[in-house]
């Protein structure tokens, strides 16, 4: 019985390394260590043999189990590893299309603001820059709003310092460029401003502005009224309509609201335009610069004429757009942000 012990793992281990794939190794599991198999069967029969047979045999028989379950095991590692990683047995399917990986782009605002660049330049304006945390001198007193001026109290400021300030709009950095440089100037300056506003669907504490500046010798109103028609139309279409209203703004003389036609009801009035707007939609604001202003950065407002002006882009976008809440903009929600 020994002997046929010895001679059945010779046999076993000899079909175990030779089984290439996984159904020749699970034919031989069967064979040898399966419920028929011949050293089953002599386990089973251990009961019938004389104690002193029983134990040497149970023996030898138990051993050559578990060497055969070790040697079924090894082979079967052998074989996974060997056909992976995309065998055809391994699972894999290699025809599968793959997994795409999300990809950003730029925000809305960010588009839009190298949109409006882009139209400047095409103008010939260059792009200038400025900080957002300025100055008294730069956001009011050299715009001609001195201490204790009405126009302080209609932007709600956030102060650092008693003279240290998020900028209120991007006309500060008229200042600065015309401090630095003489005429001509033809700027236009894309950036962040700040005021204490509080948030509902058209207002928030952190916005964009685009602010523009013409300085040279006679500079028209007109020339003025020709930049912006060929900006709107550009921005918003070829048939964009435009009109000025009077306005006021310290640093400008005389100042204009600028308003286009509504393109949602065409005039009529509608629940965008309003109904007391005789259907027209306040866009920005602009004027010829004030004489104060130039002296303030040292221009001879005698010889020098300029005009200026200031858009919101939250507004712009949310009016080509049709964005129904400033506040989109920045709650990151990209089902918003994917549309565009
Ligand atoms: N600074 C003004 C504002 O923030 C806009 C403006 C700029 C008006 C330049 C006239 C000229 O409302």
């Amino acid at each position: 019985m020994i002997e046929r012990l010895d001679a059945l793992e010779a046999e076993a281990a000899r079909a175990f390394d030779a089984a290439q794939d996984g159904g020749a190794l699970e034919e031989t599991r069967v064979r040898h260590l399966g419920r028929k198999s011949e050293l089953t069967r002599i386990l089973r029969g251990l009961k019938d043999l004389s104690p002193a047979d029983r134990a040497s045999v149970g023996a030898r028989a138990n051993r050559l189990r578990e060497s055969l379950e070790r040697r079924y095991e090894e082979v079967r590692a052998r074989l996974a590893s060997a056909s992976s990683p995309a065998g055809p047995s391994s699972g894999h399917d290699v025809t599968l299309p793959g997994r795409s990986i999300p990809r950003g782009h730029q925000h809305l605002i960010s588009q839009v603001l190298h949109e409006v660049r882009e139209i400047f330049h095409g103008m010939g304006f260059a792009l200038a820059e400025g900080p957002d945390v300025e100055d008294d001198w730069h956001n009011f007193e050299a715009l001609n709003i001195p201490k204790g001026h009405p126009a302080r109290a209609t932007t709600d400021t956030f102060y650092l310092r008693p003279d240290v300030l998020l900028r209120t709009h991007t006309s500060s950095v008229q200042i600065r460029v015309m401090e630095k440089q003489q005429p001509p100037v033809r700027i236009i300056c894309p950036g962040r401003a700040y005021r204490n506003e509080a948030v509902d669907a058209t207002h928030h504490f952190e916005f964009h502005q685009v602010e523009g500046l013409y300085v040279d010798e006679d500079v028209a109103l007109a020339d003025l009224k020709g930049t912006l028609d060929q900006f709107l139309k550009e921005f918003f279409g070829p048939g964009t309509e435009m009109r000025f209203s009077p306005s006021y703004f310290p640093f400008t003389e005389p100042s204009a609201q600028v308003e286009i036609r509504c393109f949602f009801c065409g005039g009529k009035g509608c629940g965008v335009c309003g109904p007391l707007s005789g259907g027209w939609l306040e866009v920005l604001g602009a004027g010829m610069v004030h004489p104060s202003v130039f002296r303030a950065v040292g221009y001879d407002p005698e010889r020098w004429t300029g005009f200026a002006f200031g858009a919101g882009i939250e507004r712009l976008v949310m009016l080509r757009h049709a964005v129904p809440d400033i506040r989109l903009f920045y709650e990151n929600d990209v089902r918003f942000l994917h549309q565009f």
